[in-house]
């Protein structure tokens, strides 16, 4: 086992770096600010219990509340070399967000060879109770023009930049701002020629991949990130989001899972 170094912040519980032996594997913006009320950029946002500006187009904050949010932790174990830290999140810590909705939030993170993120949500109310959730990862790369992403192809996906649904054809790579949603989460390997090695992202529970680079203009645009940073990274999300929405009946839980591991290549 090499050395496998997290951080993880319980504002957000947000897995802000992971490395191993050294190497960054998750992202994180030099210009990030820690600030309450305003999102890390970098490593693993929350987005719950929407996504973007949810589905009506006018939720704020953007990507739900979770991520600026105290979590409590609840619980800090070895497992299988393996450190496992629980985080909780429950109505308490945003009591004016769901009005009428009971629910809680747990979200399990598992530092070891490779990083598992398990995020499980209980409808603890009697009526229905729907949400958009994704685990919005930062991927650190050599450079994302150069890098492959494969397991999207033949995929069907919209395009937050032009507004088209697309098809996907081949591996997908990245030459301008990317922005898509996919409608499909199976395994996605990204290949990065200029570190030499390959990200494997693996899910469950996940109907959606989101694919997002911001490219010179956004990027400039955006205060907490760098103008030159967009070369180093790269966003797989997993999630459930617009038309694939959770509907969870009372008393049900699901949950979302991310596993991303590293393999020379
Ligand atoms: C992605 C969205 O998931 O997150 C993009 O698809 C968005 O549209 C990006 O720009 C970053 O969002 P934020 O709120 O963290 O700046």
């Amino acid at each position: 086992m090499g050395t496998s170094v997290a951080q993880v912040y319980d504002y957000g519980a947000h897995v802000w770096s992971w490395s191993l032996d050294g190497d960054a594997v998750l992202w994180t913006s030099a210009k990030s600010v820690f600030e309450t009320g305003k999102a890390l950029r970098g490593g693993v946002p929350i987005c719950w219990p929407w996504f973007g500006p949810g589905r009506t187009g006018d939720l704020t904050p953007a990507h739900g509340f979770a991520r600026i949010s105290e979590w409590t932790l609840a619980g800090r174990v070895d497992r299988a070399n393996a450190e496992v830290l629980t985080y909780v999140l429950d109505p308490e810590a945003a009591p004016a967000a769901l009005p009428g909705q009971d629910w809680r939030v747990t979200y399990e993170v598992s530092v070891g060879d490779v990083l598992e993120l398990a995020l499980t949500v209980e409808n603890l109310g009697a009526t229905l109770f729907s949400y958009e959730v994704a685990l919005h990862t930062y991927l650190t790369v050599g450079d994302v023009r150069t890098v492959t992403i494969a397991g999207l192809e033949g995929a069907s996906y919209l395009d937050k930049v032009t507004g088209r649904q697309e098809v996907q054809a081949g591996d997908v790579t990245i030459v301008a701002e990317t922005d898509r949603v996919y409608d499909r989460c199976s395994e996605v390997v990204v290949t990065d020629s200029v570190l030499g090695r390959r990200l494997r992202v693996a899910t469950e529970g996940a109907a959606n991949t989101v694919v997002w680079n911001p490219w010179v203009a956004k990027s400039a645009a955006m205060p907490d990130f760098g103008d030159d940073e967009w070369p180093g990274m790269l966003c797989i999300e997993a999630g459930n989001v617009m038309d694939h929405a959770v509907s969870l009946e009372p008393g049900r839980s699901e949950t979302l899972r991310y596993r991303l591991a590293v393999e020379a290549s």
